[in-house]
């Protein structure tokens, strides 16, 4: 299937005035990595100005230099950029910060950003910035909205040119770490350590260290019983510590460059070290230990949770059990463990409290996991740019110590001085034409790995340099395009779930509004919704959640007066005749915001029409269509949500609107 370059699609612009002199690229050393930077910008060059940059090997007649240089500052992912005397220059003191550099220049090219004579240096905020992919190796994706897996078909492993972009687009934001599997590792998914599948993976991995990629794979924790015949995979067993250890030492020598592995272990049905009474600290070490002669990493997911929880039992909380679980272990974790935590206590939803596990462990390595497929969010038929939320989860203070303690701090490594953490997100891609379903969903992908790069830069600053990339210059679709992105994941808060309740979607696939849809399913999620209020209690005299945090936070959200009112419903319950700050009542801001929500993507859906005739007809269309599938999907939303409240609370509407 033919495939799209996304923010690679380099426009042409014969207007640029190209601050190098001659036509020719000099680098002082040669490898894979600096080969496919000066490929990148050859071709960047010709596409955006028309010009062929040859290669030469004499330092004087070059326009751009790639150069390699000592300083420990910058680090081997580093790079300074420099345009002077008709000469652009980036140095780095590795292959990756050239690379890096490279995709810098091309970007300035594309959002005509002037080179400067000033040097313009730049180091990744996060050590490891990754993306993972819950693909199956029948081509699948779990919660895929974008087609089928160009890793994996028919239980094989696909690699091709597509594999090249792919990794042309994940390097282009600076990504350095990508999983390929999904994170339940079931059937065959489980034989992707054996030797079978060595050889493709071996391909993959070449191609990925090209673009200063390292491929991780997701393992299944109960391999020695599924793969080797042992009758156990007890962490704490000789046996089965051995089995480990010989499966790595076979797959690290045909598999080098491995990262390591991620693992979902004693969380929805997988298998973990409970099983034999042990802890996350006994499952993680063990599997660290197998990978420590190789520099492999265990990166161990906290997404553990009781999903069997009975609706009559309020003590016992899913949003506490990620700390309950974890908090204790603090401590024993082998330095090449990182502790993975999805951004919330729950699970992605458009608004939750940062998980108190930032700031909770003081000795653990911890990476953030955010969700860019859009689970949760519209699955990518809806736009959602995410990234002013990830913004605020980054800057969420977490008062682990006297500064150096916001979740920025915590994943970049500033609060311990630690390199192992970062950010991971589940990515958004899939075989579509466009990648990621939504032509507009690419934003966040995109936005992703610059705010990874950069932490600094503005969500607004990522979504303008996109829209140039993807769509060129013209300043009327700059505008509305920002316009829309930078107002999508309030709108799409607005007529979805209020107040940081969150669920109300359809169980099991998570698209479309039921009020009731998890409040009597089993999974132990609910909004505790009666006629006279709702929310759920979760300070002291409830489910002790808001007790996780640390003070000022604790008693922040304990307080119903200063707990933030966009998460009013997710601490307490309150009266549906409760006052907010803005004067209005709980149920009157149900009301209000699911009308403007719903209005609001009625204009989203006008913004993009009036765009005709400024964008590619194909991509026009494709957009045309999700948002007006948006514009009336917000307004079943806006119906259901506002009818069950009012039929609930029967406190009819200030502005006597239609609610049936
Ligand atoms: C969510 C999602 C699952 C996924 C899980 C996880 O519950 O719906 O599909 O497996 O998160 O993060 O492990």
């Amino acid at each position: 299937m033919g495939y799209e370059s996304a923010w690679l699609s380099y426009k042409e612009n014969h207007t640029l005035k190209i601050p190098w002199n001659g036509s020719k690229i000099y680098a002082d050393t040669w490898g894979k990595t600096i080969e496919a930077a000066v490929t990148e910008l050859q071709r960047a060059v010709k596409e955006i100005c028309g010009m062929d940059m040859g290669i030469t090997g004499q330092e004087e007649e070059a326009g751009i230099l790639l150069k390699k240089e000592q300083d420990n500052a910058l680090g081997e992912e580093g790079y300074k950029i420099q345009c002077r005397d008709g000469r652009l220059t980036v140095t780095s003191q590795g292959e990756k910060g050239l690379l890096y550099g490279s995709f810098a220049c091309i970007r300035m090219l594309q959002t005509k950003e002037e080179f400067s004579a000033e040097e313009k240096t730049e180091k990744p905020s996060a050590p490891l910035r990754m993306l993972n992919h819950w693909d199956n190796m029948d081509g699948s994706i779990e919660r895929g909205y974008s087609g089928n897996s160009f890793f994996f078909e028919d239980n094989k492993i696909l690699v091709n040119e597509r594999t090249r972009d792919y990794a042309r687009l994940a390097a282009s934001v600076g990504i350095n770490g990508v999983v390929i599997n999904n994170v339940n590792v079931k059937d065959r998914a489980t034989w992707l350590i054996d030797e079978v599948y060595q050889k493709e993976l071996q391909r993959m991995s070449e191609i990925f260290e090209t673009y200063g990629i390292q491929l991780f794979l997701s393992l299944n924790f109960a391999a020695p019983m599924e793969l080797g015949n042992l009758d156990s995979a007890d962490p704490c067993k000789e046996a089965v510590q051995q089995w480990w250890n010989d499966k790595m030492q076979e797959l690290y020598t045909r598999l080098p460059n491995l990262g390591g592995f991620l693992v979902k272990a004693d969380s929805e049905g997988r298998p973990g070290p409970f099983t034999y009474g042990r802890t996350h600290a006994d499952g993680a070490n063990m599997l660290a230990d197998a990978v420590a002669p190789y520099h492999g990493k265990i990166i161990w997911r906290c997404f553990v949770y009781n999903c069997q929880q009975d609706w009559r039992d309020r003590k016992t909380d899913r949003a506490r059990s990620g700390y309950d679980n974890f908090r204790p272990l603090d401590g024993q974790f082998r330095e090449n463990v990182i502790l993975q935590v999805k951004n919330g206590p729950m699970d992605f939803q458009v608004r939750e409290p940062v998980s108190p596990l930032f700031g909770g462990m003081e000795k653990t390595n911890e990476m953030l996991e955010v969700q860019i497929a859009q689970e949760y969010t519209g699955q990518q038929r809806h736009v959602c740019y995410l990234i002013p939320m990830f913004q605020e989860v980054l800057k969420f203070r977490t008062y682990c110590q006297e500064d150096r303690d916001t979740v920025e701090d915590i994943v970049t490594g500033k609060t311990m001085g630690n390199t192992n953490c970062g950010i991971a997100a589940v990515i958004n891609t899939g075989n579509d034409e466009n990648w990621t379903g939504h032509d507009l969903a690419a934003a966040n992908f995109f936005g992703f790995g610059r705010l990874c790069f950069n932490t600094s830069l503005s969500a607004e600053e990522i979504a303008k340099e996109w829209i140039v990339c993807t769509f060129g210059h013209d300043r009327e679709v700059q505008e509305k395009i920002l316009q829309m992105l930078m107002m999508s994941w309030k709108t799409y808060e607005k007529y979805t779930s209020p107040l940081g309740i969150g669920w109300m979607v359809n169980p099991n696939y998570h698209y479309g509004p039921n009020v009731d849809g998890y409040e009597y399913d089993r999974w132990g999620t609910y909004h505790r919704a009666d006629h006279l209020g709702m929310g759920v209690c979760r300070g002291k005299k409830g489910t002790g959640y808001a007790q996780q945090y640390r003070e000022p936070n604790a008693s922040m959200y304990e307080n119903v007066q200063t707990c933030p009112e966009e998460l009013l419903l997710f601490f307490h319950y309150v009266p549906y005749t409760y006052q907010l700050k803005t004067g209005k009542t709980m149920i009157q801001h149900i009301y209000d915001t699911h009308f403007e929500g719903a209005e609001e993507a009625a204009y989203m859906a006008d913004l993009w029409d009036s765009l005709e005739g400024k964008i590619e007809t194909k991509v026009f269309e494709r957009v045309q269509k999700r948002l007006a599938h948006q514009k009336e999907h917000a307004k079943e939303w806006r119906d259901q949500i506002n009818s069950y409240f009012y039929r609930k609370s029967m406190i009819p509407d200030e502005k006597h609107r239609t609610i049936y």
